[in-house]
């Protein structure tokens, strides 16, 4: 077993514009790299035992998720754009997420952890060769490189869903990253988003997903959203107020769940003799940080904490609007900060920290709004359920966003400590199931703004 860090982000996440066809080639080489590295890292840092064993039926073996990777860029890298036949084609349907439920993945005749690293190691060599020959042009799916996009974002989102593996194993700890950023001073706690229209989604942006497409405009009346996550402390005052066990702040799904899952606590908290606060945290026992936003809470707990301080989750188009409206030039921004590569002072990414950072830890990645630490921290929870576009397209395939939608999922937006820069964009979308919470998730409050408040505003703006 060896010890890891993780590795700060070095190369730029999004594709830069007007890149000629041999820089698209160093940048995308390089996003492979660093996505290889924590793959490698996160499945190193554990013996074969623990990567061939089920450490939570909600997971897969870590050694499946790193052929799954290994698969799927074959699948797209080497057989479609590279042309070349299949490298094993028997395992092709062991590695195929809807074939086997997560659950009973262990009991098939998986790789052995080994046989695993070289064939996600020959799959690599051949998909940069691929990457080498191709033109980066002509067809859609090699267009500014978005097969490697999408399979680098592929990579990183499986890194995140190890990520969350890692927190469920039992045992001591093997990840180590420096601490977060300290809190800076905290502003208003809630921002006013007067009425008016946004552009939501894109059609621009060069490796955004299907579901993140088309950009479309989306008329909002005035709202309220949180100037940050909720935290920890605020979190443990609706617990100690009774909330998990007052029905008037749940839903009648959300009661249910909480009555059959016995849900007293976010996962991973416990209580000791004198009634404080503590979590497991990768293997770690500590005391639970008041100011850090709460995490791997699901969307009935966060419905049912904002029903009990008076307000909501936000939409998604209001969580979007909050996060990359300008209202200075009426455009939608790449990130809440601006069209700037995410670094250090933008966002809690990438799994630089292991947790969430402090509210107010990050000033620079304010959005024009002044809503903060909209990307990275945790994954937010909204009210909509899981919804194509208007005018939405299938690319490149249907089980990547389609055939989820109208099921029991709702969104999540921003993305956590745990996603990297590569794997997340202001129009990015994520789902999950309402009773999901070993994901990284949190999630701020949203209300309607009051006439007083929109009056107000009207003032403002003459
Ligand atoms: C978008 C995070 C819901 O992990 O299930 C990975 C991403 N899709 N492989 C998931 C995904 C195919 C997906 N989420
Ligand atoms: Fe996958």
């Amino acid at each position: 077993m060896t010890e890891i860090t993780a590795a700060a982000p070095t190369v730029p996440a999004q594709p830069p514009a007007g890149l000629g066809v041999e820089e698209l080639r160093v940048h995308v080489a390089g996003l492979l790299e660093r996505s290889r590295a924590r793959s490698t890292a996160l499945t190193e840092a554990v013996d074969e035992a623990d990567l061939v064993a089920q450490h939570s039926p909600l997971m897969s073996p870590l050694v499946w998720d790193l052929a799954h990777i290994g698969s799927q860029e074959e699948l797209w890298l080497v057989r479609d754009v590279g042309g070349r036949e299949p490298l094993r084609p028997e395992i092709d349907g062991l590695y195929d997420a809807f074939q086997h439920s997560r659950a009973s993945r262990v009991d098939l005749p998986l790789l052995t952890p080994p046989q695993t690293r070289s064939y996600v190691a020959e799959v690599r060599d051949k998909a940069l060769d691929a990457l080498e020959r191709s033109p980066l042009a002509g067809r859609r799916l090699v267009d500014q490189a978005f097969a490697f996009g999408m399979i680098v974002q592929h990579e990183q989102q499986h890194d995140e869903t190890m990520l969350a593996t890692h927190q469920l194993r039992a045992g001591a700890q093997v990840l180590h990253a420096d601490p977060p950023p300290a809190a800076g001073p905290r502003g208003p706690r809630e921002v006013l988003i007067p009425a008016g229209r946004f552009v939501q989604g894109t059609s621009t942006e060069p490796w955004a997903l299907d579901n993140e497409r088309p950009a479309h405009p989306v008329a909002l009346p005035a709202f309220v959203i949180d100037a940050y996550p909720v935290t920890n402390g605020e979190y443990a005052e609706f617990i100690a107020a009774g909330g998990y066990d007052d029905r008037r702040w749940w839903s009648e799904a959300g009661w249910k769940h909480r009555t059959e899952a016995g849900l007293v606590a976010p996962q991973f908290w416990e209580r000791d003799g004198s009634g404080s606060w503590w979590r497991r945290r990768f293997g770690v026992l500590e005391r639970v940080p008041a100011d850090e936003p709460v995490v791997h809470v699901c969307f009935h707990e966060a419905a049912a904490y904002a029903a009990w301080v008076g307000k909501r989750l936000p939409t998604e188009p209001e969580w979007e609007k909050a996060a990359r409206h300008d209202p200075a030039t009426g455009r939608s921004r790449r990130y809440p900060w601006g069209d700037e590569e995410p670094t250090a002072v933008h966002a809690n990414l990438g799994q630089r920290h292991l947790q969430p950072a402090p509210v107010g830890a990050y000033p620079r990645g304010a959005s024009a709004y002044g809503v903060h630490q909209m990307l990275g921290e945790v994954w937010e929870w909204t009210s909509s359920g899981w919804e194509p576009y208007p005018g939405f397209e299938v690319f490149p395939y249907p089980e990547y966003s389609q055939v989820f939608f109208g099921g029991d999922y709702r969104v999540l937006r921003g993305g956590s400590f745990g996603t990297d820069a590569s794997a997340i964009r202001a129009t990015f979308r994520n789902w999950d199931h309402p009773i999901r919470r070993q994901i990284f998730s949190g999630f701020r409050c949203a209300r309607d703004a009051t006439p007083g408040e929109i009056g107000e505003s009207t003032v403002g703006r003459h």
